[in-house]
């Protein structure tokens, strides 16, 4: 299983102006963690909880219509391109970048590429560069309504004549996509309801790709029915996901409201960028669950270890005292990488017969140490390998760990609605029927 240490956190090491005494907070906070934890996978299934991500890694029939669909179109197609913004992109990258070979596009069929913005250079630039015929195309919205994927989708359906290029994910019933991909006759899965955006990985959003570039999606599930058992423990002496949680949520109290994500590999690289959006949206809230005005939420930041060291580790260690940062260390990494024994008369003669491994690691611990001496809030998650496996066992954990934390500030985790004004305001500019009113405001405060 996934390994996390929470000793640099400590008081014991850290002082107790910036460190917490981690075991006694764990039995004041032993109750209210157990009724946490059992009220989360009580209301799991119950609707309108938005807890339903939780049964994901359960969803046999699920992996079969996936794996059915992908064993059908396979050697069909050079590309697939992924069009989604947000929570129907992040966790398709983060787990694409991390399973497939790294440079897979290069060497490998299907290519897969993400569009997950709406700049025009890019866009024309891929369509300058890939041929649609041999290209699927998955649009994945769950609202089916999305300004961003819809008018990407817009711009490339038109150039598509085959239907069967074209496979939707969205909701089982509502949204435009829905409606269009039923009176197209594209192939389409379902994004389950009571699923947000930010936690359905591990539904068709982020299967249906994986699958279609051979990730082992039945694997993957099978690292999140692991972590789920493992989380299902109330005692937060054995859960690390509660741990962590209650640690950020401590520690944020002491003034460290920044929560870096910082992976020694660049495959998990983006693991950083699906946990910003799963911590901002579900943690960033202005009124808790009582009404009252909370304005809440620690800030996550991204780092990659060992390039970070040459960038932001200077302000984490002589900075500002507001960071908790998260180390991700890979046990095992899947190749070696032998340094020659060159250059033995210059002062670089001490990396020759060493690895690139025994160097990546040596930083990871140089590193952890260093901010520990700075006095700076560290814990670390420990991955045995980077596969399929691990990598469901890790997001499950932390997309737990986020539930834990939104009860613990006592808010809505799995609302967003401080996106909504400026999507009023763009359907407002854009000219949308209904959003006249709108526009109106807005021009008096442009
Ligand atoms: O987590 C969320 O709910 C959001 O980030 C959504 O994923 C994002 O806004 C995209 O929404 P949709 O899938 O409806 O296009």
């Amino acid at each position: 299983m996934i390994n996390f240490n929470w000793k640099n956190a400590d008081s014991s090491i850290l002082g107790t102006q910036h460190g917490l005494d981690v075991q006694r907070e764990f039995s004041l906070y032993k109750e209210k963690i157990s009724g946490i934890i059992s009220g989360i996978y009580a209301d799991k299934d119950t609707p309108g909880k938005w807890l339903a991500w939780m049964n994901l890694g359960y969803k046999e029939d699920v992996v079969k219509e996936i794996n059915e669909y992908a064993q059908s179109v396979k050697g069909k197609f050079d590309n697939i391109l992924v069009l989604g913004i947000g929570g129907s992109a992040l966790g398709g990258i983060c787990v694409t970048e991390a399973l497939l070979k790294p440079y897979w596009n290069i060497n490998n069929k299907p290519r897969i590429f993400f569009v997950d913005n709406i700049d025009p250079d890019q866009i024309n630039g891929l369509l300058d560069v890939l041929d649609l015929n041999k290209t699927l195309v998955n649009v994945i919205t769950k609202s089916g309504n999305t300004a961003e994927t819809m008018s990407a989708f817009m711009i490339i359906s038109e150039r598509i004549n085959n239907k069967d290029n074209i496979v939707v994910t969205t909701d089982k019933n509502k949204g435009i996509l829905r409606k269009i991909a039923a009176e197209k006759g594209y192939k389409s899965f379902v994004v389950p309801g009571d699923v947000g955006g930010r936690f359905s990985v591990f539904s068709a959003v982020g299967l249906l790709p994986f699958a279609l570039v051979g990730i082992d999606i039945a694997e993957l599930l099978k690292g999140v029915r692991d972590m789920d058992k493992a989380l299902q423990n109330t005692d937060i002496e054995q859960n690390i996901a509660a741990q962590n949680a209650l640690i950020h949520y401590l520690m944020d109290k002491k003034g460290k409201n920044l929560s870096v994500m910082m992976p020694y590999s660049s495959r998990l690289k983006y693991v950083s960028d699906w946990y910003v959006q799963l911590w901002a949206e579900s943690l960033g809230k202005e009124v808790d669950l009582n009404g009252n005005k909370v304005n809440v939420g620690p800030t996550p930041l991204k780092a990659l270890g060992a390039t970070d060291q040459h960038s932001q580790i200077q302000l984490y260690n002589e900075g500002p005292n507001d960071k908790l940062i998260n180390f991700i260390r890979v046990g095992k990494f899947d190749t070696k990488l032998e340094i020659p024994k060159v250059f033995q008369d210059t002062e670089i003669a001490y990396l020759g017969g060493k690895t690139i491994n025994d160097l990546m690691n040596a930083e990871a611990d140089a590193t952890r140490v260093a901010v520990t001496d700075y006095k700076k809030p560290n814990v670390t998650i420990t991955v045995p390998q980077v596969n399929e496996y691990y990598m469901g066992q890790l997001l499950y954990m932390l997309e737990v760990q986020t539930a834990i934390a939104g009860a613990l500030y006592n808010i809505d985790t799995f609302n967003q609605p401080g996106v909504e004004q400026a999507k009023n305001y763009t359907y407002a500019l854009m000219g949308r029927k209904g959003y006249e009113t709108a526009a109106q405001e807005l021009q008096q405060k442009m």
